[in-house]
């Protein structure tokens, strides 16, 4: 079937749904797929969305984090999903970086440091993107999530406490958060994952005031000093703007680093005629470069595979059929400490 004819059908069972729907994408999704989506945004702006809708049915055009956060919010306080439910129209697209974390694991590394420093207390922070026995761990031990748009306020919040935070899966975004902060970089410290007491002394686990879990995204792990130097060379004129999983020495060069949304708003309010270099994923960059009177660049354009994943057919297929492979539940046992780490972070 021709794009067209695929939106039109998509349009036509949309339409028949009317407030019963509500199709969520974000900003890595293909143009074909945001356009068939009632809202597109960051994981922040997605996780409000999904928390104050009433839609009966979300379809969720992502990638699995971020349908299994949507779910853990359609629950109540007892953790009942009331009829309501969450459909990934792509079941198999996961989150590279989200599945270098595991429950077990972050639990073990915060017992190790909490024993090493039990005086202070030691609140774990995980990056939305992560699984949802992740964010339950989180949740248990009175942490909360955070996003790239959210994260200075999150781990600012805690450390303002005096808490110490364990900060999962991405090393980067932590890093760069807390440069940007104003902390010098040996107040971070890496928790590596497959070392024993992840490869740090006692002497380290007491002295970090955040100790960052060695996961990154591959994507925007790849961009280098030397992407900078040459776009920068290519096109003197541009402002840089990075998504902060951009490793630190990376991040440090931009002239802003910002999530999605922020990425997108610095665009919009820029004067006409202004250039624009962007480090992040490529289907947002080259919507972006359609916007008429600015000129944006790529930082080193590269794509997400897995936010490539969902397709107009796939979306169809659930509307059509509401196959069970695509819904997305997370386990009755899960979802009460990880709507707990979700929730902190919208409170916050
Ligand atoms: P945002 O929260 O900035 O949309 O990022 C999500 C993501 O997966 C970035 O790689
Ligand atoms: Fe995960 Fe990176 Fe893809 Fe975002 S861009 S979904 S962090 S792998």
């Amino acid at each position: 079937m021709n794009p067209d004819a695929l939106l039109e059908k998509i349009a036509a069972i949309r339409e028949a749904w009317g407030d019963r729907l509500l199709m969520l994408g974000h900003h890595y999704q293909d143009s074909s797929v945001v356009s068939c989506c009632d809202a597109v945004g960051d994981s922040l702006e997605l996780s409000r969305l999904a928390a104050r809708s009433n839609a009966e049915r979300i379809v969720f055009c992502g990638v699995r984090f971020m349908a299994e956060t949507a779910d853990i919010l359609v629950r109540d306080e007892t953790g009942r999903a009331n009829g309501r439910s969450v459909w990934q129209p792509a079941p198999d697209a996961g989150c590279p970086m989200a599945d270098m974390a595991d429950g077990k694991g972050l639990e073990a590394a915060w017992q190790t440091l909490q024993a090493a420093l039990p005086e202070v207390p030691l609140t774990p922070i995980v990056y939305v993107n992560s699984n949802a026995e992740v964010k339950a761990v989180c949740g248990k031990h009175g942490g909360s999530a955070c996003t790239s748009g959210n994260g200075h306020h999150v781990v600012k919040h805690f450390l303002d406490l005096g808490h110490r935070i364990l900060f999962a899966p991405d090393q980067h975004l932590c890093t760069n958060i807390m440069r940007e902060l104003g902390y010098p970089a040996d107040a971070v410290a890496v928790w590596h994952r497959d070392l024993p007491n992840g490869g740090l002394t006692d002497e380290q686990m007491r002295s970090a005031r955040l100790i960052a879990w060695d996961g990154c995204c591959p994507i925007h792990a790849s961009y280098t000093t030397g992407d900078v130097m040459a776009a920068r060379a290519a096109h003197p004129e541009a402002e840089l703007l990075i998504h902060p999983e951009a490793p630190s020495p990376v991040a440090a060069l931009a002239d802003q680093t910002g999530s999605t949304k922020n990425i997108i708003d610095a665009i919009h309010r820029a004067d006409l005629d202004r250039a624009f270099i962007v480090g992040t994923e490529e289907h947002l960059v080259s919507r972006l470069k359609q916007l008429p009177g600015r000129k944006i660049y790529s930082l080193r354009p590269i794509q997400c595979v897995d936010m490539g994943l969902t397709t107009l057919e796939q979306i169809l297929h659930v509307l059509e059929t509401w196959d069970e492979t695509c819904r997305v539940t997370v386990p009755d046992e899960l979802v009460l400490d990880a709507r707990a780490c979700v929730e902190r972070m919208l409170a916050l």
